[in-house]
């Protein structure tokens, strides 16, 4: 059951699709503070809180500080409060079970037991918002509630499950091929290689560096014809320079962001001085949607967009003033005190709160400071996309995910867990995030596999490749000055191939899993507490994921193990392929053991009747056969196996004949 509450009134989201009427009454489970704008719940001791998407530390979110703000987090750890994206939905089990989800634009903070552990209270920066509450049967029951007022995720074509190559940047389009062809000369399969910020003409968006990337329509011919994709990346911040079509047509519309005084507002990024678009206001969202014309009448079908939420690396003036205080500074002894002063006149430059309150948008002819939607920029630049997309291609499905995010924006686009580093750390974390995202309608998405921000290492792509089989975005990405760690950049060929290769091999698998949650509202990744709910021991376990209908999955994550301590809720059937070919099972009883996993060992866990469909593989995803399958099983009594299969182009989601039974006896 759904109940809406209403708080002054609120600056319209346009996340939830389906808005039940207002609940008139008192609040259930939290008490409300109006003049501290504040919602407290008293948590038990074995309350737990599952959700609030990306962010940092555990499945259950319990015993730390969390903001919606969207941030541009390249240095994020475990203490870090805030990442890309506004995700004000979560679940409380224990005493008692509800499900809450806050529709607000602006700046939220969930302190779920920091302050106090016994206390859960939200802090909002201003009081016009809903609040949603959700009752159900269990979780799942809960968050599929909810997914039911935001309306439908956001679908991939088939082509996007495919393995994708990206760094930060490649240069030319020679250096492109040479991506290419290590993985075809080598037999690794791929579909996709990244064309980051320097493919474009000094970072504008919608434009190609000739020189770099001559004949680029012709290029991404070449391309296709390898059955590689080549996927841009466009940025929020468009170019202030005279001459350039995309800075004059919007200013001459009006089209950016301004300051009170109705001038344009100018913050740097990448290039320099840019503007932003104002997504919020419907007629210039679709003015910088059309923009995308340009690439797809190059023949490109995917994009990701970045920057978007949205990251201001300084102003003028803010530069000016840090610029001023440090040339005061010149001579001076700079004790401690005046030193670490010095530091964070620099470091605070980027994404500072004070610029958000320098401009405004305009939302069908009201003027609204960008602080009170800040989490609304990178969703509606995504929709612009979608929107466009719609318009321009409709047959066809376009890839599209995004940095920054809020809830919403799942419909239009999926989104990757931004600047991670080459930590194992991380790769743990894109394991946490992948359910609290699932429950809030993001189903494809994917972490930088390697790490972005740090050197990576051969054992660290190879563990993190094993988690990434799984992930519906499966994207090796580094950032500059990095090393480089495409996976020929290795000498365990073997290996990699292997492991990759296994993607290709369970696809069918994955992609029937992912559009079986789109279209019933269901999460693909599951923590265990989800599907146990009774077993107390799996309620605690965070380093395993169920991963759609019969399978449950605990990647290595860390160095120079050899394998790790897996808890097993039930009786279960490991599955090890090697990298030799071999295909080894073994019936694993309930309770926790020591499962050895070999590095390059692709292992997971099958539940009692159940069955997994394998394809025998390919290089790319349109080769492979997801006609003629395998299966590995764990019968008893047998197995019924809804298996979702269309073109993986073509729109009709619904159509029952993509449905078939497979059973197998036992
Ligand atoms: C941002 C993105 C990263 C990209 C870089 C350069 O940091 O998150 O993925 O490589 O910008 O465009």
């Amino acid at each position: 059951m759904v109940s809406r509450y209403v708080y002054g009134k609120m600056i319209e989201t346009e996340s939830v699709l389906n808005k039940p009427e207002k609940t008139e009454g008192v609040l259930p489970y939290f008490k409300v503070n109006e003049t501290e704008m504040t919602f407290s719940y008293d948590m038990g001791e074995k309350d737990k809180v599952y959700g609030l998407g990306e962010n940092v530390r555990g499945i259950n979110k319990r015993g730390w500080i969390y903001e919606s703000k969207c941030s541009d987090q390249m240095n994020h750890h475990e203490d870090t409060r805030a990442l890309y994206a506004g995700h004000n939905f979560f679940v409380v089990s224990g005493r008692e079970l509800f499900g809450i989800y806050i529709d607000y634009p602006g700046i939220l903070t969930f302190d779920v037991g920091y302050t106090c552990y016994s206390e859960f209270k939200i802090t909002a920066s201003d009081w016009n918002l809903d609040v949603y509450v959700i009752t159900g049967s269990d979780i799942r029951d809960i968050v599929k509630q909810f997914r039911r007022l935001i309306g439908r995720s956001y679908i991939a074509p088939l082509w996007g499950f495919g393995y994708g190559q990206c760094r930060w940047s490649y240069m030319t389009a020679d250096e492109v091929r040479e991506v290419a062809r290590r993985h075809r000369e080598l037999d690794i399969p791929l579909d996709s290689v990244y064309l980051d910020i320097d493919y474009m003409e000094r970072y504008k968006d919608f434009t190609i560096n000739e020189e770099t990337f001559p004949d680029f329509e012709k290029f991404v011919e070449e391309m296709k014809e390898q059955h590689i994709h080549l996927v841009p990346i466009i940025d929020a911040g468009v170019k202030q320079e005279e001459g350039y079509s995309v800075y004059e047509e919007g200013l001459e519309k009006g089209y950016f962001c301004t300051r009170e005084d109705g001038t344009p507002f100018v913050g740097a990024v990448w290039p320099g001085k840019a503007l932003f678009p104002d997504m919020l206001n419907p007629e210039a969202r679709d003015w910088f949607g059309n923009q995308y014309r340009f690439l797809l009448d190059k023949g490109i079908e995917g994009f990701w967009n970045d920057m978007n939420e949205p990251a201001v690396f300084y102003t003028e003036e803010s530069l000016e003033a840090a610029i001023e205080e440090i040339s005061g500074m010149r001579g001076q002894n700079l004790d401690l005190d005046k030193f670490w002063h010095f530091k964070d006149l620099v470091q605070r430059l980027s994404g500072n709160e004070n610029d958000y309150t320098k401009f405004y948008h305009n939302m069908n002819g009201e003027k609204i400071r960008h602080d009170r939607v800040h989490n609304l920029y990178g969703y509606n630049m995504t929709r612009a996309a979608h929107d466009a997309f719609e318009r321009l291609e409709p047959e066809k499905r376009i890839l599209m995910y995004s940095r920054s995010s809020f809830i919403g924006m799942h419909r239009y686009g999926g989104l990757w867990q931004g600047d991670n580093k080459a930590w194992w750390s991380h790769l743990l974390m894109n394991l946490k995030m992948m359910p609290s995202l699932n429950m809030c309608g993001f189903l494809f998405t994917g972490a930088d596999i390697g790490g972005f921000g740090t050197d990576s290492t051969e054992d660290l792509v190879m563990r993190w490749l094993e988690l990434g089989i799984y992930t519906p975005l499966m994207r090796n990405h580094a950032a500059m000055g990095t090393r480089k760690h495409e996976v020929y950049q290795f000498e365990n060929t073997e290996g990699f191939r292997h492991v990759i290769r296994m993607r290709y091999r369970l696809i069918p698998y994955i992609y029937s899993e992912y559009m079986k949650a789109v279209l019933n509202d269901d999460m693909m990744f599951r923590p265990l507490a989800f599907d146990y709910p009774e077993d107390e021991l799996a309620s605690e376990v965070e380093d395993q994921l169920m991963v759609g209908d019969g399978m449950m999955i605990a990647p290595v994550y860390t160095q120079n193990a050899t394998g790790r301590c897996v808890y097993f809720p039930e009786k279960m059937k490991l599955v090890r392929f090697t990298k030799e070919g071999e295909q080894q099972e073994e019936i694993i009883s309930a309770g926790y053991h020591y499962i050895h996993i070999g590095l390059t060992d692709v292992v997971f866990f099958i539940r009692p009747d159940h069955l997994i469909p394998l394809s025998s593989g390919g290089q790319y995803m349109d080769e492979v056969d997801f006609e003629n399958l395998s299966f590995v099983s764990y019968l008893i009594h047998g197995a019924k196996y809804e298996y979702y299969h269309d073109n993986g182009y073509e729109k009709d989601y619904e159509n029952p004949d993509h449905i078939r039974v497979i059973e197998l006896e036992a």
